[in-house]
């Protein structure tokens, strides 16, 4: 399973970006996990894809640790882990998911 645009995953975790829950590919940065799940808007915005930019700069939380606070990290340095909850997003990763992140 896979593309060239991917690493080489076998499975999908399952991860929330604010409140909306997604099937992502494992072992790939979470900026290539939101790109997943829209390929065209992450292909389009102004990424770096190296750690320099900071526009993709998320805080999270973990399932399992709900009673810690939310930690700021960049998207295209952390890998999307199960059980991942995307609580905000960069003014540019909400460009780029606005539409799987549109109400249905
Ligand atoms: S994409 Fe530029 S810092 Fe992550």
């Amino acid at each position: 399973m896979g593309s060239s645009l991917f690493r080489p995953f076998e499975n999908l975790v399952e991860i929330q970006v604010l409140g909306r829950t997604f099937q992502v590919p494992e072992k790939n940065t979470l900026l290539r996990a939101l790109q997943f799940l829209d390929p065209a808007g992450v292909s389009y915005g102004r990424f770096c894809w190296n750690q320099e930019c900071q526009f993709c700069r998320v805080s999270y939380v973990m399932k399992s640790r709900e009673e810690k606070p939310p930690r700021e990290i960049l998207a295209c340095k952390v890998w999307a882990a199960d059980g991942m909850r995307i609580v905000k997003l960069s003014e540019e990763l909400t460009w780029a998911l606005r539409t799987c992140l549109k109400e249905p």
